[in-house]
């Protein structure tokens, strides 16, 4: 089986859907946010302030080279897909389900998130953000998954009927 790579925006709930098809399907699970802390030793937070987002993205391409191609399921960053490079990546390598989620349920779910720079950051306008990043996750997808309304189980059987 080659590995499938969850990609959505922040709030889509890609570390949910991982774990439960990872449970389901039993195969080993990744996740690039966790491999860069275990990597580099910092937070993601800590990563933000002290070497800024150039230096996050520089370690996120990284470890997205090193997730294995075969036997595993892999939640990434949500702005994964800003490098062509890992959207090359993605492409040729995995997997890839979009978990395509409305601009008003990120909101609903991440109302009292503390622990996303992006998220966090006053000065960024993320509305937009996920306008201009929903075609790079379409061009990476090999299967959308709608999300909105739907709880994890509903999902990962959706996944499993689609992928056969
Ligand atoms: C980011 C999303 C975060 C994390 C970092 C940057 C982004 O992951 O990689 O804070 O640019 O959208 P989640 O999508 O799991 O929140």
């Amino acid at each position: 089986m080659q590995s499938i790579y969850l990609v959505g925006f922040m709030g889509s709930g890609k570390s949910n859907v991982a774990v439960a098809l990872h449970q389901k399907l039993n195969k080993q699970l990744l996740d690039t946010d966790q491999m860069i802390v275990d990597t580099y030793g910092l937070t993601i937070p800590e990563i933000f302030q002290q070497k800024g987002e150039e230096i996050f993205r520089e370690y996120e391409t990284s470890v997205l080279k090193q997730t294995p191609i075969k036997e595993a399921i892999i939640a990434t960053g949500g702005g994964i897909i800003e490098k062509a490079e890992n959207r090359e990546w993605l492409k040729e390598n995995g997997k890839v389900i979009f978990l395509k989620t409305s601009w008003e349920e990120i909101n609903r779910r991440l109302v009292d998130d503390q622990s996303r720079p992006i998220w966090n950051n006053q000065d960024r306008d993320k509305q937009q953000l996920l306008v201009e990043r929903t075609p790079k996750y379409l061009e990476v997808a090999d299967l959308i998954v709608e999300t909105d309304g739907k709880d994890v189980h509903s999902i990962i059987e959706e996944i499993a009927d689609k992928l056969g």
